[in-house]
């Protein structure tokens, strides 16, 4: 077989089983091409994308406007590396702190990195401006949190999976229960050395956890009293997803550090950043962080135009119309039908808890059966279906995917 022949979707999971390790575990489809809400896969069955790359394609499959501004920079200059500067880099910065409305941007490339560099930027900030002693600063993070798999994030999550035989871990972070204001001051109080507090303002990973109204505005006002950064995890939530621009933009919250991956190139590109005013992120210098691939000129052309997208095409506000359409929607469905019990999200970042224990098969059987139906999504945690199209999506395309999922679960066996 040459290694540009056209396989068949067997052949394809087979190549991966094989020569690829096992660090995930994909829902039997293989996809070969996307164009807006829809996948297709190598036989070319069409598919309606409900996960949009755990919500990097926001914009759509191959959107026009971002692949073209890929494409024109690609054939122009791809990498300098930050050894000299690029005629793009200042362009975007400029651009996506005006938009997002901080001062400075540090460019890196995966959701992960882009935490890492939140949580190296918030404690230098700690020693160098707070005043924490050298090594003794402790940044608050939530259980149930998903912010990446570094050996530093993985130290301070709680899903045995990720953890085991992983260690030593990182030190320096103390877990809180999410949603908890109470937690929240008592860890503040009477503790001089917390730098941070970092959450993700829908726990995504977890099951699509949305907490209390206030809290993200009350957890940040405690921040505030206790001079601690109230750092927001937006790498899933952000760019329009959740029906505003940003999850805090519900409560009226600036966070002090904002960090953004996925949605932020659309899913063309790895493209991520950190955001900060300028007494935080002053503490950054040249040589204390950086990557070789962080700020190249195609990362800021596509951001540029993957930005523009969102508010050209109004997703904020489209995500918020028909993530209210979905949930009443599928709450109606619950009443009736005893294999779903509830449904929650913001805009259209929503998940559907199916009635069955953590450990069951039976939400991968139904998204197996989705799939069938013409319908990609995948389970975030055992007995949870996160459904989370790209936002370019229209009403008549929603309510025909809304009829499939009905179906699928009405006509369900276990
Ligand atoms: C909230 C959050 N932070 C960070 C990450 C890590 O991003 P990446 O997979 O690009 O490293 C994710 C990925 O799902 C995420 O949901």
């Amino acid at each position: 077989m040459a290694v540009l022949d056209q396989l068949t979707s067997q052949q394809a999971i087979d190549l991966e089983n094989k020569y690829g390790a096992h660090n995930y575990h994909p829902l039997p489809v293989v996809l070969s091409k996307g164009e807006g809400v829809y996948v297709w896969d190598v036989e070319g069955k069409k598919y309606y994308d409900f996960l949009s790359a755990y919500s990097a394609v926001n914009q759509g499959h191959c959107h026009p406007k971002i692949v073209g501004a890929m494409v024109n920079q690609a054939q122009t200059l791809t990498l300098t590396s930050r050894a000299f500067y690029n005629d793009m880099l200042g362009k975007y910065e400029k651009f996506a702190t005006e938009y997002f409305g901080f001062d400075k941007l540090l460019p890196m490339n995966t959701g992960a990195e882009a935490v890492e560099t939140a949580l190296k930027i918030c404690r230098k900030w700690a020693y160098e401006v707070k005043g924490i002693d050298e090594n003794e600063a402790q940044i608050i993070v939530c259980k149930n949190n998903f912010h990446g798999r570094t050996t530093t994030i993985i130290s301070f999550s709680n899903d045995p999976v990720a953890r085991k035989n992983f260690g030593p871990f990182t030190e320096g972070f103390i877990k809180i229960e999410y949603d908890n204001l109470q937690v929240l001051e008592e860890a503040l109080e009477n503790n001089d050395n917390i730098a941070g507090f970092m959450a993700e303002p829908i726990q995504g990973e977890a099951g699509v956890y949305v907490p209390s109204e206030g809290y993200l505005a009350a957890a940040k006002a405690l921040c505030e009293k206790h001079n601690v950064l109230f750092i927001a995890d937006e790498v899933q939530t952000g760019i329009a997803r959740t029906g505003q621009l940003l999850a805090v933009n519900h409560e009226n919250v600036q966070p002090d550090i904002l960090i953004l991956g996925k949605a932020l190139s659309g899913g063309a590109y790895p493209v991520s950043a950190v955001l900060a005013n300028d007494d935080i992120m002053n503490v950054i210098r040249p040589g204390n962080h950086g990557s070789t691939f962080g700020g190249n000129p195609v990362a800021a052309a596509v951001a540029i135009a993957a930005l523009e997208v969102v508010k050209d095409e109004k997703l904020a506000e489209n995500a918020e119309r028909l993530g209210k359409i979905f949930r009443e929607e599928l709450a109606e469905f619950a009443k009736e039908n005893e294999l779903v019990t509830l449904v929650r999200g913001k805009g259209l970042l929503n998940a559907v808890v199916i009635n069955d224990t953590e450990e069951s098969e039976t939400a991968w059987n139904i998204c197996l059966k989705l799939r069938d139906n013409g319908l990609l999504a995948k389970p975030t945690h055992g007995n949870i279906i996160r459904f989370a199209p790209p936002l370019v999506m229209n009403e008549e395309q929603l309510r025909d995917c809304i009829n499939i999922i009905k179906k699928t679960i009405t006509e369900f066996k276990k």
